[in-house]
């Protein structure tokens, strides 16, 4: 950034923690074998999730793309030119593009507002349904809301969709979520031959640069998936590191921690300054602007740019008077906090 000695990234909802120690001490178990093609199937790092999770390794496929690479390669799958793809008005932009990409029509359906935040409308994303619908995409929680449907909502969905829409839950936020009536899609992926889940480690398990992401469904889907997905889809690094990733509980709790306790202090300062900030679930917040006059978002990402504070607009989600704050280190949270406060105490 030009002008600024030192740039704060709070706009990709990565981990201010980063990665375990034990995770970085994988990446030189792999160094040696850097010339060998990995096993193809990640089966080392499926059985470590399968073990983890009570899955079945079996319906766990391993993305050396991250999970966004999984939602592409479910949308390959399944969407052909004419069909119908339904998912929120401000949803994951991955969702828009795989459907487009493939000549499907997205079917956007408008989002609640409610008191804590924005959240899907299950009623209205089963009134899009038609005899075209062929896939459902959601994040639960959701980026950019960050609002979550509980186990109940998911439910009600579900059974409200026929046997042949595919129901992808894009669970990449799922670590953050404590409310007890909230379930990431396993139960459900577990037990419904039409429903995906799909997880990171990008976020919580700070491993976003090594793109490392997986999937559970059912044997059907899995077996699709697996005969057009690349051979050698996720290298050795990747499965390692995953592993090592996944059995790290004390840096998972760490960061779990850090964000129960960063993410509330950032709601309510904010809310303070006289913002409006929706209840999230996750490791960012949604934060909501004026309309119009001197304290609109584009003003605000002008001046916190300019102060080495990087935020997420998001009007191509749809809500261009908002931006979107990951929860950072408890410097770059403080710094965040005092420009917005400034900047909203600031008169022309
Ligand atoms: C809702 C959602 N899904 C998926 C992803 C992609 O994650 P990955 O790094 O695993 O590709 C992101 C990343 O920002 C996300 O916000």
């Amino acid at each position: 950034m030009p002008g600024v000695a030192r740039a704060h990234k709070l706009s990709a909802n990565e981990s201010p923690l980063g990665p375990s120690p034990k995770a970085l001490a994988a990446l030189d178990e792999a160094r040696p074998s850097l010339s060998v093609y990995p096993e193809g199937s990640a089966r080392l790092l499926r059985q470590a999730i399968g073990e983890f999770f009570g899955l079945d390794p079996a319906r766990i496929i391993a993305s050396g793309g991250g999970s966004d690479a999984l939602l592409h390669l479910l949308a390959n799958a399944y969407l052909r030119p004419g069909d119908e793809v339904i998912f929120g008005c401000h949803a994951f932009l991955a969702y828009k593009i795989a459907t487009l990409a493939n000549g499907a029509r997205p079917v956007i359906v408008p989002e609640k507002h409610t008191n804590s935040g924005i959240k899907l409308d299950v009623d209205a994303m089963l009134a899009a349904l038609t005899p075209k619908t062929r896939m459902v995409f959601l994040a639960n929680p959701n980026n950019p809301t960050g609002t979550c449907l509980n186990r109940e909502e998911m439910a009600r969905l579900h059974a409200g969709l026929p046997d042949h829409v595919l129901l992808v839950i894009d669970a990449a936020y799922a670590e953050y979520v404590g409310a007890k009536d909230y379930e990431a899609g396993l139960e459900m992926a577990a037990r419904f031959p039409n429903v995906v889940m799909t997880r990171t480690f990008s976020k919580l398990y700070g491993l976003a640069g090594l793109r490392i992401g997986w999937m559970y469904a059912s044997e059907a889907v899995c077996d699709v998936i697996n005969r057009i997905r690349g051979p050698f889809n996720t290298s050795l690094m990747q499965q390692l590191v995953g592993i090592a990733a996944l059995k790290d509980r004390e840096h998972f709790w760490a960061a779990v921690k850090h964000n129960d306790q960063w993410l509330p202090w950032i709601t309510g300062e904010i809310r303070n300054a006289g913002l409006k900030v929706d209840d999230s679930t996750a490791n960012f917040v949604l934060i909501h602007f004026p309309a119009e006059g001197e304290k609109t978002a584009p003003a605000a990402d002008a001046f916190l740019c300019q102060n080495g504070v990087i935020l997420r607009a998001v009007a191509d989600y749809g809500l261009p008077c908002a931006l979107r704050m990951t929860v950072g280190t408890e410097e770059q949270n403080r710094l965040a906090v005092s420009l917005l406060r400034r900047f909203m105490a600031l008169s022309r």
